[in-house]
This record gives C-alpha cells, sequence and structure tokens, in this order.
C-alpha cells in the first residue's frame, strides 16, 4: 500500500518537537513510581548500573530500529510491518504453523482459552506474516491505556484531595485506609480515570503538531522544573541522606539473574519500546532529522528522570523515618504520609501528584496515538472520529479496570469466565491488562521488532534510513569519531572497519534478540533460574501491585 491519503501526513516541527514528544512517552508512571522503588528492592546502585547497561546494549539498539522503522514507511506500526514485509516469509510461515498447532492441540485438550487464543493466532500469523507484530502493538496500546488510565486517574483524585486539605495521615495505616476507599469509591475512581482519558483524547484530537507536539513543549520542562523542585526540598531535609545512601550504595549481593532480567523488563517499558509507540512517533519524523542523535538523547532524558525520582522520593522518605519496603503503596500511602509531616506538605503533595500527572499524561497521550494512527492510516478514518471513538473504547475497558482493582467480586461474571477459559482470573482485570501487555505483549513485541529489522527487512537497508540525516552512525569509522578525526577523509577510507552502524548491526541481530528472548522466557516463567530477589524487609502496606512487569 503507498501514502494515498488526501491530506499530506503530518510532522513534527523539528528534532525538539519530536525529541521532547518521545521523551513524554518515555518518562512516565514507570519512572517516577517503579524505577525508584525496583533500584531500592535490587541492590541500590548496583541495579543502577545493570540498568545503564541493559539501556545501553538493548534499550538504545531497539529504539533506534524502532525510530528507522517509522520514519522509513511514514505508517503507524501494522502498516510499517506490512510496507517493510517481503511477499512470503518462510520465517513467519513456520511461526504461524507452529502456534497454530499448538493451538490445535490444546483444543483437543479441552484447554479452551488458550486454545482458541493460539488457534487464532497462528491462523492470523499465517495469513497477516510479519504484520501480526504490528496489530500486536496496536493490542498493547489498548490494554496499557486502559488500566494506566486508571492509575492516572488516582492521581488527579489525590491532586483534588491534596488541595482539599484531606490528605493528612499522621500514620501509614491511616493513609492505607483512606486509599482502600478512595479506590473503592466509583465517583472517585472511574470519575478520575474518565477525567484522565478525556485529556489524552483531547490531545490526540488536536493533532501531531497541535496536539502532542505543543503540549509535549509544555508539560515537559515543567516536569523537569517540579523535580528538581522536590528534589531540593527532599535533599535538604535533616536526615536526608540515609536515603540517599539508601539508593545508590551499591550493593552487590544482590545482582543476580533475577535482577538483570528486572531491570532488562523494565528498560523496554519505561522507553517504550515493543509496542510501536517509536514507531508512531518516528513516521511523524523528517527524512532530515537525525535518528540516532534523537534516540540518544531520549534514552539519556528517561534515565535521567528515573534517577532524579529516587533523589525526590527517597531522601524525603527516609528523613520521616519511613522504610522503602512499602512497595506498590509507597506513592499513595507512603508518600502522603511523609508529606504530611513536613512544613509546608499540602503543597508538596499537590506538586508531588502533579508531577506524576504530568509523566502520565504525556505516555497516555503516546499510548493512544499507536492506536489513533492504525485507524488513521489504515481504516482512514479521520483523526478526530479515531481519537474519540477509541479514546471511549479505552475508556470503557478502563472502567473495568477500575472496578475490578476495587473489588474483582463486582465483576463476577467476568471473573468466572475468564476462570473458566484460562484456568485463572489473576488478582483483577486490571492486572490481568497488566499481565498480558507487560509481561507478553511488549517482550514479545520487542524480540520481534529486533529480529525483524535484524534478519528481514535487514540491518543494510535500516542503516541506508539512519544514515540520512546522520552520516556519523554509518560513514565514519568508530576510532577516528571518538578520537575527533571523523572531518578527516583519511580516516574515513571506504574499507569498512567498526562503525557505529556496525555495532549497532551486531546487537541487532544477536544480542538483543537472545536477552531479549531470555527475559521473555524467564518473566513469563519457563526458564528459573531459582534466584529470586534476596528478602526485604515486609511491605507496611498492600496496595495493587502495579505495573508488575518483570516482577
Ligand atoms: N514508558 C511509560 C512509563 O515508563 O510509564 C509507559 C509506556 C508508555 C509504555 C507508552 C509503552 C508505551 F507505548
Amino acid at each position: 500500500m503507498s501514502e494515498t491519503t488526501l491530506k499530506p501526513r503530518e510532522h513534527w516541527s523539528g528534532s525538539l518537537g519530536f525529541i521532547l514528544a518521545a521523551a513524554g512517552s518515555a518518562i512516565g508512571l514507570g519512572n517516577i513510581w517503579k524505577f525508584p522503588y525496583i533500584t531500592g528492592e535490587n541492590g541500590g546502585g548496583a541495579f543502577v548500573l545493570v540498568y545503564l547497561l541493559c539501556i545501553a546494549i538493548i534499550g538504545l539498539p531497539v529504539m533506534i530500529c524502532e525510530i528507522a522503522v517509522g520514519r522509513r514507511t511514514q505508517r503507524n506500526p501494522v502498516g510499517a510491518f506490512h510496507e517493510l514485509s517481503p511477499p512470503t516469509s518462510l520465517v513467519a510461515h513456520g511461526i504461524g504453523l507452529a502456534v497454530l498447532l499448538t493451538g490445535l492441540s490444546l483444543l483437543v485438550f479441552r484447554t479452551w482459552g488458550w486454545g482458541v487464543v493460539l488457534t487464532v493466532l497462528g491462523l492470523l500469523i499465517f495469513r497477516f506474516g510479519w504484520t501480526v507484530a504490528g496489530f500486536m502493538g496496536v493490542l498493547a496500546g489498548f490494554t496499557i491505556l486502559s488500566f494506566y488510565s486508571v492509575v492516572a486517574g488516582w492521581t488527579i483524585g489525590y491532586i483534588v484531595e491534596a488541595l482539599a486539605g484531606r490528605l493528612r495521615f499522621a500514620e501509614v495505616a491511616e493513609a492505607e485506609s483512606f486509599f482502600g476507599t478512595f479506590m473503592q469509591d466509583p465517583r472517585w475512581a472511574i470519575g478520575c480515570h474518565l477525567v484522565f482519558m478525556a485529556m489524552c483524547v483531547a490531545i490526540v484530537y488536536g493533532g501531531v503538531r497541535k496536539g502532542i507536539e505543543r503540549w509535549s513543549k509544555i508539560l515537559m520542562p515543567l516536569l523537569l522544573l517540579l523535580i528538581m523542585a522536590l528534589i531540593i526540598r527532599s535533599v535538604t531535609l535533616p536526615g536526608a541522606v540515609e536515603g540517599v545512601r539508601f539508593f545508590l550504595r551499591p550493593d552487590f549481593s544482590r545482582i543476580n539473574a533475577h535482577s538483570i532480567l528486572v531491570a532488562l523488563g523494565h528498560a523496554f517499558f519505561s522507553l517504550s519500546l515493543g509496542m510501536g509507540a517509536m514507531i508512531t512517533y518516528g513516521s511523524y519524523m523528517d527524512r532530515d532529522q537525525n535518528i540516532l542523535g534523537a534516540a540518544f538523547s531520549i534514552v539519556v532524558l528517561d534515565t535521567l528522570i528515573a534517577l532524579m525520582a529516587g533523589f525526590a522520593i527517597f531522601p524525603a522518605v527516609f528523613a520521616y523515618g519511613f522504610r522503602p519496603g512499602a512497595g506498590p503503596g509507597l506513592v499513595f500511602i507512603v508518600l502522603p504520609t511523609v508529606f504530611h509531616r513536613m512544613p509546608l506538605g499540602i503543597f508538596w503533595a499537590a506538586l508531588f501528584f502533579v508531577l506524576l500527572l504530568i509523566a502520565a499524561l504525556t505516555s497516555g497521550i503516546s499510548l493512544l496515538e499507536v492506536v489513533t494512527a492504525f485507524f488513521v492510516d489504515e481504516r482512514k478514518w479521520p483523526r478526530h472520529r479515531a481519537a474519540l471513538v477509541l479514546g471511549a473504547a479505552i475508556a470503557l475497558l478502563g472502567v473495568l479496570c477500575a472496578v475490578s482493582v476495587a473489588d474483582w467480586s463486582r465483576l463476577a461474571a467476568l471473573q468466572t469466565t475468564l476462570t473458566w477459559a484460562f484456568g485463572t482470573a489473576r488478582d483483577s482485570f486490571f492486572d490481568l491488562m497488566d499481565h498480558i501487555s507487560s509481561n507478553w505483549l511488549l517482550p514479545l513485541g520487542g524480540l520481534l521488532i529486533s529480529v525483524f529489522v535484524g534478519w528481514i527487512w535487514g540491518t543494510k537497508r535500516a542503516v541506508d534510513e539512519i544514515r540520512h540525516g546522520s552520516q556519523n552512525f554509518a560513514d565514519v569509522h568508530l576510532v577516528s569519531l571518538l578520537a575527533g578525526l571523523k572531518d578527516d577523509p583519511s580516516h574515513n577510507a571506504s574499507v569498512h572497519i567498526v562503525t557505529l552502524a556496525s555495532l549497532w548491526g551486531i546487537f541487532i541481530r544477536f544480542i538483543s534478540p537472545v536477552a531479549v528472548l531470555i527475559a521473555f522466557l524467564h518473566t513469563v516463567g519457563w526458564l528459573d533460574f531459582k534466584s529470586s530477589p534476596p528478602e526485604m524487609p515486609p511491605p507496611a502496606t498492600e496496595a495493587p501491585a502495579w505495573p508488575s512487569a518483570a516482577e
């Protein structure tokens, strides 16, 4: 299919617009809540080092892949895979057949749920080949946003509650029961979720430049300012240094196969990789923009904000005598109690939840944009219709998540059906959506995109694309580049030595697929290293365990 839409595709106004929008997608609840918490649990500074390594050798190469595929095809993930796929692919047919046969044998053994899912998937792969990888991305956008917006909705509720002076908790137990009541109240849980979805729809409705780019340019600098204010407040509290020490002290005894895979799984979620968000954003890029530089900036910004979040949270938690073992409840239970003990606590609490909301919003719009772009490109829907209809559909799915996380038994029929079909309904519908997307769709998507670019579309064609706007990538010897000799033609002879491109090619063909495959098998429990993380102090609170990616 060629580009035959009436209107030319919208593009970012420049590199900055793209970088801020993509960094906005990457920087989200995963950075501000999950990263500090898993770092504290998995060896502090030692885990940060492992995470940085995962980001550099897996995250960055895959990010470059996704952006290149998007810019090359100027399409959503489904259209992109379709356009770059060969007319017939033996690999795809082989995978399709294997999945189909597995599905049919499960049906024979009356394992209905998985049997039906795998049979349909096998047929789809057989029929559509690699394009199914793009469909999985769109599906992931749908499922992730449905539960992500529920958590984002809680942050809206907490901003209102903070400003109304109701987040006054002398003890964690009070905060815990407040959170429980808050989640169970449909006016708050569903109302705030719908408000958040309306915000996402309004921005995506505005389009690439006037919606996503414009808001990213306002919200991202604001996010940076807020997090800096919170860091200054946090590290200047008496006793704060304990928290900094906890966050960064390298404890290599906690690093094992499990923590490495946690780092890898989180790198994917945090960089918004594996579901075509970067393909979609890359498709709004001009050919003269620098993919390498942009990918590098996004990765650095995402990591920086994750580290900064640790400095904003842990010093304050320790300064008031709390312990970070509170796990998932840290943000909605322990932190409000911490803020209450601070001078001007209402102000700081409101500021923190605004920060969280901004981070969630710029990620939420990228999730909705993936789904919207698919319907705009492939079904030729007008953007405003796509944003409204799909936003409403996701909001509906999100209502099920919001209700189920408060009380799964309220959706007894759904619970029973899922248990009948799959043998488990997990802790809630919310948990199920999270599980499917974070543990299955994202890692599989990451695996498929690296295999596709490395072996099917081919690194040569990918490098041809990337070198537009970034000649250093392929045309300068790496040693000359590092030595500052890149402008000297004698160091750039046509004889191929080592360039960034050749290093990238090796990573994308061998290292990324193998690493992601191992992480995936571990996450779904098919590979067990018998090395769960060392014991942590028991959580002070029980809250919905989100996100469970690679937990
Ligand atoms: N990167 C986001 C976070 O860290 O919270 C989550 C996310 C957004 C994942 C967009 C995937 C995506 F496409």
